[in-house]
Parts: structure tokens; sequence; C-alpha cells
């Protein structure tokens, strides 16, 4: 690990509204040396200081058109992993906090997916047969794991696109990490529920028999994002007998009853497009998470939009939340005296297999 020229502690005292002023300085210092990147889950005090924001498909396409150098990732590691695998030798991608990871991405690792894959090889090939496909919020190793064995990543945005090419190819799909991305999707294109089944990790061929593997189009795994986990139909009929007219909006790592019962299901870029879209006046429930709700409820109040988080509960993504102005602005300090900090470096050996699997998505 390098040695940085400034260390963290002497900026985690600093006030937010000290960090803003400096920040702002830094960049104007460097100029299109440096490019910030923001997921729509960042909290705002980060959120105003990046020069690009979007969900997770448009972050990784905007990471590898950008040729600036120095690419600091305001987001959680998986994403700045693929804007390392993505852009071009002399770039830097740098995560302001380490610990910024996803609980999610982590419920899944390559020993137990190749465990996984070895396991079903007792009941049919599975190169011949199954298409891994990993959601773009998994560690670099599954997704080149996914590039060696003819497999594909997908986002949020293009999981409807991406399974139909996985099956255009093989007849079955493992997917993983998030279940309910997987079932809602492929659900929506048709395929039954009897047709999918849970693979859970941490048991012997998945706790499944041999037939049931044997008659699945889908093998979910038995991966979930906690966040998203606490949104309940109740809280979207609650709202609709007190906003008759009211729409109810949610990402698709909700839950399959969330997701059936509500009147629209997409990325965070879609969700923000939607409520844009609709009329003045119109009232939204919406499930994702917190920060991006209240951004949301605060840009469209003037035009008359009422907004309400879907959970009575406070959830916010507590490892997006962990990139705060003090980790910023540390990160960039260093940057501007040319001493990275940070950095995140995919060793090429994964990074070749893993934009296999990212290239074939953006083919898609
Ligand atoms: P999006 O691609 O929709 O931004 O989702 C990323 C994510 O982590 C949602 O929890
Ligand atoms: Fe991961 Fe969930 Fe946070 Fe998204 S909201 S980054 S899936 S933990």
């Amino acid at each position: 690990m390098s040695q940085s020229a400034f260390a963290i502690e002497q900026f985690s005292d600093l006030e937010s509204s000290s960090c803003e002023e400096k920040i702002r300085q830094i960049k104007h210092a460097m100029g299109n040396r440096l490019v910030v990147l923001g997921h729509h889950y960042q909290r705002d005090e980060v959120f105003q200081h990046a020069d690009i924001t979007g969900d997770s498909l448009k972050l990784s396409r905007l990471a590898s058109a950008t040729d600036a150098e120095y690419i600091v990732f305001c987001g959680v590691h998986f994403m700045a992993e693929v804007a390392d695998i993505l852009s071009s030798p002399g770039q830097t991608v740098i995560l302001p906090d380490m610990a910024a990871g996803c609980a999610m991405a982590d419920m899944a690792n390559l020993v137990n997916v190749e465990r996984c894959w070895k396991e079903l090889g007792q009941v049919l090939n599975p190169d011949e047969r199954v298409t891994p496909v990993t959601y773009i919020n998994s560690a670099a190793d599954l997704k080149a794991f996914c590039g060696r064995h003819g497999g594909i990543v997908c986002t949020s945005t293009n999981a409807r696109d991406i399974l139909q090419w996985s099956f255009d190819r093989r007849e079955k799909v493992l997917f993983f990490p998030d279940q309910h991305l997987g079932r809602n999707t492929a659900y929506r294109m048709g395929i039954p529920l009897e047709q999918m089944v849970v693979w859970d990790f941490n048991l012997p061929m998945g706790g499944l028999t041999p037939q049931q593997i044997k008659d699945a189009r889908l093998i979910l795994w038995k991966g979930h994002c906690s966040v998203h986990q606490m949104f309940k139909p109740e809280q979207a009929d609650r709202f609709r007998e007190k906003y008759p007219n009211g729409k109810v909006i949610a990402h698709p790592e909700c839950s399959f009853e969330v997701c059936q019962t509500a009147d629209e299901v997409g990325s965070t870029e879609y969700i923000i497009e939607t409520i844009r879209r609709s009329p003045r006046g119109s009232q939204w429930l919406v499930g994702t998470e917190l920060n991006l709700v209240n951004r949301l409820r605060e840009q469209f109040k003037e035009e008359g939009k009422e907004i309400f988080f879907m959970s009575p509960m406070i959830c916010m993504c507590s490892t997006m939340f962990r990139i705060d102005p003090q980790h910023l602005l540390w990160a960039l300090e260093n940057l501007l005296h040319d001493h990275p900090v940070n950095r995140i470096r995919v060793p090429e050996g994964i990074a070749s297999e893993a934009r296999l699997s990212l290239e074939r998505m953006f083919s898609v």
C-alpha cells in the first residue's frame, strides 16, 4: 500500500462545509486531469462534486469514455473495479474509502461459485448448458469467471436483454449474486416461478436435487440487498389507500412481491427519468435507497410532485455512505500532490477475462 502524503486523520475532524470549498478548489486546479464519478445513492455533500452521475451501467460506460488521468469513483468497490478494468493503461482509479463495498456483492465469491459450477457438473455439463450471468454488483474475479465460461455481466438496466442473450445461447442460466433481480426480470420475460430454483451456497448441491436442477431454467444465487429487502408490499397498499392516484416505483433488487405490486420497476436512472417525465402534481412511492429518494423529493417539489420513501424505517446503503466529504477531500488533496491513495487495481489476468464479459454486455 502506498504511503499517503496526507493522512486521513488530518481530514476526519473537518466540518463537511469546510471540505466543500477545498474540494472545489482542487477540482478547479486539476482541471480535466481529474474526473469525479458519482452514483445516485451518494449523499448530497458528495454527489454535488460529481462531474458525471448515473446508475451502474451509465457510469461504467462513461468511465471507459473519459480520458482523465485520475478517475475518482464516489460509489462502491465493484464500480471502481469496473472503471479500472475499462480504463486505459495511463489512468488511475481511486475509491475514496476502501470500506465502501457492497454487502450484496459479498454474498457471492469465487470459491462458492466455482464449487457451484463443479457441483452442477455432477448433473449436467454446465459449459454446454448453463450461461453464468453476474450482476455488475460483484467482484472482478466473478466477472472473470463469466468471461471464461461464455457468460456475461448485466446491470439492473439491461438485465432483460442480457437474460435473452444468455437463453439464446444455452438452455439454462446461473444468475448471481442477486436472486431478486434475476427472478423479477425472468418472470417479466414469461418464465414461470416453477422454472426457477434458488441455489443456497451454504448447502451441498445448493440444497437442490439433481431433478430440480435438470428441470430449472434459471438457477438463482441466494443473495440479496439488505437495503432493498426492507421494502414490503403492505407499504404500497397503505400508500394507495391514501393516494389512490399515486404510483409506485421500485428498483428490481426489491422482492418479487414488491415488484409485482409496483406500477414501474427499473434502475436508479430509470426511476429518476420516470419521475421527471411524470405530469406535474404526481405522487410517487419509491422503493430504493434513501439518499436518492430524498434528492428526488427536493428536485421535483417545485413541480408539485410529491415523492415518498417506501419504508417507515431509515434504510440507507451504509457502504455508499462511507464516502464522505472528508475522504473525498483526502483523496483529492493527495492527488493534487501526485500521490494517489486508495488506488483500485484489478490484476491484469483477472481484468482481461472480466473485460470479456463486460464487452459481451456492451455488445448486446
Ligand atoms: P443501479 O445500477 O440501478 O444504479 O443500481 C446499483 C445498485 O447498487 C442498486 O442497489
Ligand atoms: Fe450493494 Fe445494496 Fe448498497 Fe446497492 S444498495 S450498493 S446492492 S448494498
